[in-house]
């Protein structure tokens, strides 16, 4: 199995391409299945999450065509062949659980996996299936599976979510769009994933008003047709590499970044002490006064501080000056890079939901053992500012979420390579 391995120390200049967003992505691809004319995708990232999703599409009846070197999409679900979304998809990728609204609007039935829990935490649908009830779907649980159906086909209805849930909204989204009648979502997420993704809804004929607001309405239409969409920059691959010179020192610009996608980030990376301006090209991020100062983080839907940035923002903290508290809100089971990153010298102490980080002056190197997608880039991170070398195994959960990580860092100068055991 292959891992990675970084030699800290070495300050970064230059600039890093961003990819396009895989959580957008994901989506955008499920909303495929609501037209039996191409969706065409541009800026698709090349990450094996993407190929999974394509697989199953595909075990649905979708034909997926990759163009421009894996950078182009096009879905064409002609025809829904089997309206079966199986376990050993969903419980590999928690975003396929999104095939359900589409599938339901458009063919009136069917039989998709529950996910599951996963590593950071129990992550449950019950809101998802709370709105296609409320759609008119009748849903019954068996063998680990929900089967949906709507002979009839669905109803507009009010959604009211009693907080936010960002692949809920989405689900609804999408089913709405081909209901009979207006569907108001309430307490709707706002993450500009969803933004993105009402955009190509409407870019395919739905009728959507109020995204990017916390209740969106949704006016169904008989038929959705193909459209052309390109994808948004990946707002935590940009958060991401936003910290790498934050830590490492140095400074980068980050090609195709956008303040707006990482605003409550920013202003954190701001209060440590990093220089962050946006450019023509856009973002640089630049830390040139040695350490970081420590800043409290809470976790919080968009427009908050992102979940998926915590990790990262935990690393910064370590090498930081003074004490930060950081606590996690959305999942219950999300500082597993704590442990890890105490193997490298941080001092870390957690209680439930809230992680005390006191900084220290240097980290050490020291093989490391990855849990999931954004605490593995956590113990990269880490890497790069340590004294000596960090082997990060278990790579394959990078594999998922981030495209050519090793290059896009060693080409601003990091010292860091994939190894075969
Ligand atoms: C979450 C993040 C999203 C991130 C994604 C990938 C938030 C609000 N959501 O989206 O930004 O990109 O992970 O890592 O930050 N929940 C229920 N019942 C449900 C659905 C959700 O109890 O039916 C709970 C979840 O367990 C969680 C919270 O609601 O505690 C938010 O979940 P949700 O936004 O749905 O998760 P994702 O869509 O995976």
């Amino acid at each position: 199995m292959d891992s990675i391995v970084v030699k800290g120390g070495a300050p970064l200049s230059g600039e890093i391409p961003i990819s396009g967003a895989k959580n957008t992505c994901l989506k955008l691809m499920s909303a495929a299945l609501l037209t039996e004319q191409p969706l065409t995708l541009m800026n698709v990232p090349r990450l094996s999450d993407i190929r999974t999703m394509a697989s199953l599409l595909e075990s649905l009846g979708c034909e997926v065509a990759m163009l421009n070197n894996g950078q182009v999409m096009v879905l064409r679900a002609g025809n829904i062949a089997n309206a079966k979304a199986d376990y050993e998809i969903v419980r590999k990728l928690r975003a396929s659980f999104n095939v359900l609204g589409p599938l339901v609007a458009r063919n009136g039935t069917a039989v998709v996996s529950l996910p599951g829990g996963c590593a950071i935490g129990a992550r449950k649908v019950d809101l998802h299936m709370m709105a296609l009830e409320r759609l008119g779907a009748t849903l019954e649980l068996r063998d680990g599976y929900v089967h949906a159906s709507a002979p009839g086909g669905l109803k507009g209805a009010v959604i009211d979510f009693p907080f936010v849930t960002v692949g809920g909204t989405e689900n609804a989204l999408t089913a709405a769009a081909l209901a009979k009648g207006t569907t108001v979502i309430k307490n709707a997420a706002r993450e500009p994933d969803t933004v993105d993704l009402c955009k190509c809804l409407s870019a395919m004929g739905a009728q959507i008003s109020g995204a990017g607001t916390s209740e969106i309405t949704v006016q169904g239409v008989d038929a959705l047709h193909g459209a052309t969409h390109q994808v948004i920059p990946d707002r935590i691959e940009l958060g991401t590499f936003m910290v790498a010179p934050a830590i490492a020192g140095g400074s980068v610009e980050l090609l195709g970044g956008r303040l707006d996608l990482v605003t409550a980030f920013a202003e954190k990376l701001d209060a440590a002490g990093v220089q962050v301006a946006e450019t023509e090209r856009g973002i640089q991020v630049s830390q040139t006064n040695g350490r970081a100062r420590a800043v409290d983080v809470v976790t919080a839907p968009f427009p908050g501080f992102a979940t998926d940035l915590q990790a990262q923002m935990m690393a910064l903290m370590c090498t930081a000056e003074g004490t930060s508290v950081l606590e996690e809100t959305i999942f219950e089971n999300r500082f597993m890079h704590a442990p890890e990153l105490m193997r490298m010298g941080a001092q870390i102490d957690v209680h439930g939901g809230v992680a005390k980080v006191t900084g220290v002056e240097r980290l050490t190197g020291a093989p490391v053992m990855a849990t999931d997608l954004r605490a593995s880039v956590s113990l990269i991170l880490a890497g790069l500012a340590a004294e000596g070398e960090t082997m990060v195994s278990r790579v394959y959960h990078l594999d998922r979420g981030y495209e050519r990580l090793v290059r896009k860092l060693s080409g601003v100068g990091a010292k860091i390579e994939r190894v075969s055991a």
